[in-house]
Order: structure tokens, then C-alpha cells, then sequence
């Protein structure tokens, strides 16, 4: 049985769909069968994050509704073949129904590794039903002050809704601005969101120009981003890897 994990955050913009695709690539890298669904109904574009939009037809609203069987809206892509998607509605009237999405989530487990949420901003009814059908939750915080605020409010609300492992996950992270005293150091972004951490993925340029350019970051010559979600694949999947890039030497 695979786990379903929701990627949330409170504030919007903080990478979540960035996140989601780059994760579920690492983990096809990996081995590891993954299906993202995007649940961000009416603002759908994890499938421009993971560069399938031309193959899109279906979307979640109508494997929920039972109007498409699930096999015809499951997206696979092209170059990572154990990576597959289901996009979400382009219309945003489109109702996420809790207990649809938590059984369509529990199929999809049966046969796949991980089940991956991108969830929309905020903590309305597209986070509450992720939430629900999840067996853990991944908070996206860059360390601004505002998503930092947020990120502790959407984790105090998973804590009190649904018993799950919660973890952070601090994105754009710049040590140079640590240095300088703008941005919060990682255990003082931990305490005041109240997290164990997953990992940190650093600010670089390089997740733009994919996001861009519809190319994926582990094609890209030295990218940190990269580094960081391998690191955070693995963390993910149960091993021990430290934060720092020693993972370099080890192959995958
Ligand atoms: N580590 C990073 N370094 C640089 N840019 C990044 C990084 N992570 C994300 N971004 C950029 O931040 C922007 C927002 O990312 P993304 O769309 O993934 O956020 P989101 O949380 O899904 O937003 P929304 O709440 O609207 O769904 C994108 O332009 C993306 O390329
Ligand atoms: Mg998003």
C-alpha cells in the first residue's frame, strides 16, 4: 500500500506545485511509482509543472463525478513513465467531494508507491479534503514572515483535524540573508511553525527557468533545488540523509 501524502501551505505562491512535481520526479527516479493529483481546482497548473499540459483531457472532477473512468484521466509522462498525473478542474465552481477524493486516494495506493496532493493556497474546503484523505502532510513555508505565520496556522489546523505525521519543508531558503539577519534561521523557522523539519530546498534560479521552460531540474547541471529534493525524496521514503549536499557522491 502506498502513502498519500497533501502538500500544503497556508500561503500561496511558497512552491507547493513546484514541490509536488519536482518530488514526484525525484521519486520516479527513484524507482518509486508515483501519481500526483492536482487539487487546486480552477487555478489547476501542476500539469505545466510537470510539462504534461498538451496530454491533459480529463481532469479530477470528472473521475469524482464518475463521468470518466479513472484509467482515462491518469496523465502518464512521457520521459518518466512511472510518473503519472490527474489534473484538476479548470472550472473553479468544481467541488472536491472529502470522502470521493480519500477513496479515489486509497485505490490509487493499492497500486502505487506514493499519491501525491498539490493543494490550493489557503485553508478552505480543497485543503480540508486533501487533508482528510492524506496519511501525511508536507507544510511548505518559504521563511518570509507572512508564510512562516501561515504555515504555523495550517499546521495547528491539521494537528486538531486529522491525526498524521506533519513535516516543513522550507522552500527559497537564502543563507546569505540569514547572514544578514532578514530571514529567520532554520531552527527558529521550526519553532515558531512548531514542526520537525523534512528538508530545505534553497532559492535558485534554475527552478524558474524549468518552471519556464517546461524542462525538469534534474536535467539541469548543477542545480541546489535538485540536490535539495533528492535529499528530500529520500528522507521521505524512510532514510537517513543528512541536509548537507554529501549525497552527491552516492548514486540513485
Ligand atoms: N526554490 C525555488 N527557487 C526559485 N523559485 C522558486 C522556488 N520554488 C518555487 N519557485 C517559484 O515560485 C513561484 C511559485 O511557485 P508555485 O506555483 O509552485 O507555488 P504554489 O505554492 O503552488 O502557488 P499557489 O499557492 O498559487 O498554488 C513559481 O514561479 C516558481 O517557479
Ligand atoms: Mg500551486
Amino acid at each position: 500500500m502506498g502513502e498519500i501524502v497533501a502538500i500544503v501551505s497556508g500561503k500561496g505562491g511558497v512552491g507547493k506545485t513546484t514541490l509536488c512535481a519536482f518530488l514526484a520526479t525525484a521519486l520516479a527516479l527513484q524507482d518509486k511509482k508515483v501519481v500526483c493529483i492536482d487539487c487546486d481546482t480552477g487555478l489547476n497548473n501542476l500539469d505545466i509543472a510537470l510539462g504534461l499540459e498538451e496530454k491533459t483531457i480529463f481532469d479530477l472532477s470528472d473521475v469524482l463525478s464518475e463521468r470518466t473512468p479513472l484509467h482515462k484521466a491518469l496523465v502518464t509522462h512521457n520521459r518518466y513513465r512511472n510518473l503519472s498525473m490527474i489534473p484538476a478542474a479548470a472550472d473553479f465552481r468544481a467541488h472536491i467531494e472529502e470522502k470521493k477524493l480519500r477513496e479515489l486516494c486509497k485505490k490509487l495506493a493499492q497500486s502505487c508507491d506514493y499519491v501525491l496532493l498539490d493543494c490550493p493556497a489557503g485553508l478552505g474546503e480543497g485543503f480540508a479534503s486533501a487533508v482528510y484523505a492524506a496519511d501525511r502532510a508536507l507544510v511548505v513555508a518559504t521563511p518570509d514572515i507572512t508564510a512562516i505565520r501561515d504555515a504555523g496556522r495550517a499546521a495547528a489546523l491539521i494537528v486538531g483535524m486529522h491525526p498524521i505525521p506533519v513535516q516543513l519543508i522550507i522552500n527559497r531558503m537564502r543563507p546569505a540573508f540569514v547572514k544578514k539577519g532578514y530571514f529567520e534561521n532554520v531552527d527558529n523557522i521550526m519553532d515558531e511553525i512548531g514542526l520537525p523539519l523534512l528538508g530545505i530546498i534553497p532559492e535558485d534560479e534554475k527552478v524558474m527557468v524549468c518552471a519556464n521552460t517546461r524542462r525538469s531540474i534534474f536535467e539541469e547541471k548543477k542545480a541546489s533545488a535538485a540536490d535539495a529534493l533528492v535529499r528530500i525524496a529520500w528522507r521521505l521514503c524512510g532514510k537517513q540523509m543528512p541536509l548537507s549536499p554529501l549525497w552527491r557522491k552516492k548514486k540513485f
